[in-house]
């Protein structure tokens, strides 16, 4: 099984759906640890219900964002992380992070990249007007929801949509994309090891 880390700041939705991938037998993987920044994140509330241990790395005791991720590369190193999944995960990363984990980090993000990067993409998905949006697993790169797109998925917008009832649908399809693109990865990690 593949050891994964988990970095989220919320409330932990996708942190489930890959916890039960994994109970199904969707996903061939263990999460070895939970790394939250958030002290009320209820993904801690949901880590402790499927007995998997969470770090509370909270960003506010640290003097910059590289000390910050120098602290979450050893935790993760702590816990034999090795791929990490950023499940609604809303700090910038810095090259600490990256270099510690080369083509290792995966994000989710609720809009069809390259539209509507940011805190604010399905606000910003409905003030467009757009039609169609949906959700983004990608490699993580330094610049901000950048990097090789995994898989996507569309979601119509309906004409009484909200924020919240359109983000609620995104991330029913969150929740399906997001262990695909982990077995994916996983798979093609696992090639390469045995090819070399
Ligand atoms: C998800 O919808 C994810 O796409 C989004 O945060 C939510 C977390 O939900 N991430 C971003 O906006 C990153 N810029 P969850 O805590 O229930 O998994």
């Amino acid at each position: 099984p593949l050891k994964l880390g988990v970095l989220a700041s919320g409330s932990g939705s996708n942190f489930e759906a890959i916890a039960n991938a994994i109970q199904n037998g969707q996903l061939n993987a263990q999460i070895q640890v939970l790394i939250y920044n958030q002290p009320q994140a209820y993904a801690a509330v949901r880590a402790a219900n499927w007995n998997v241990p969470s770090v509370l790395l909270n960003h506010r005791d640290y003097n910059s964002r590289e000390d910050l991720d120098r602290q979450i590369v050893q935790t993760l190193r702590q816990y034999n992380v090795e791929f990490v999944v950023m499940a609604g995960w809303m700090r910038l990363v810095t090259q600490v992070l990256i270099d510690a984990f080369p083509h290792r980090i995966i994000n989710i993000h609720p809009s069809l990249l390259p539209s509507f990067k940011g805190v604010r993409a399905v606000e910003q998905a409905l003030a467009a007007g757009v039609k169609i949006t949906g959700c983004t697993v990608h490699l993580v790169s330094l610049e901000m929801d950048s990097g090789p797109i995994l898989i996507q998925a569309a979601v119509p917008i309906m004409p009484d949509d909200t924020p919240e009832k359109l983000h609620a649908r995104i991330q029913l399809q969150e929740h399906q994309i997001l262990p695909q693109a982990i077995a994916l990865t996983a798979q093609k990690l696992q090639a390469l090891n045995t090819t070399s």
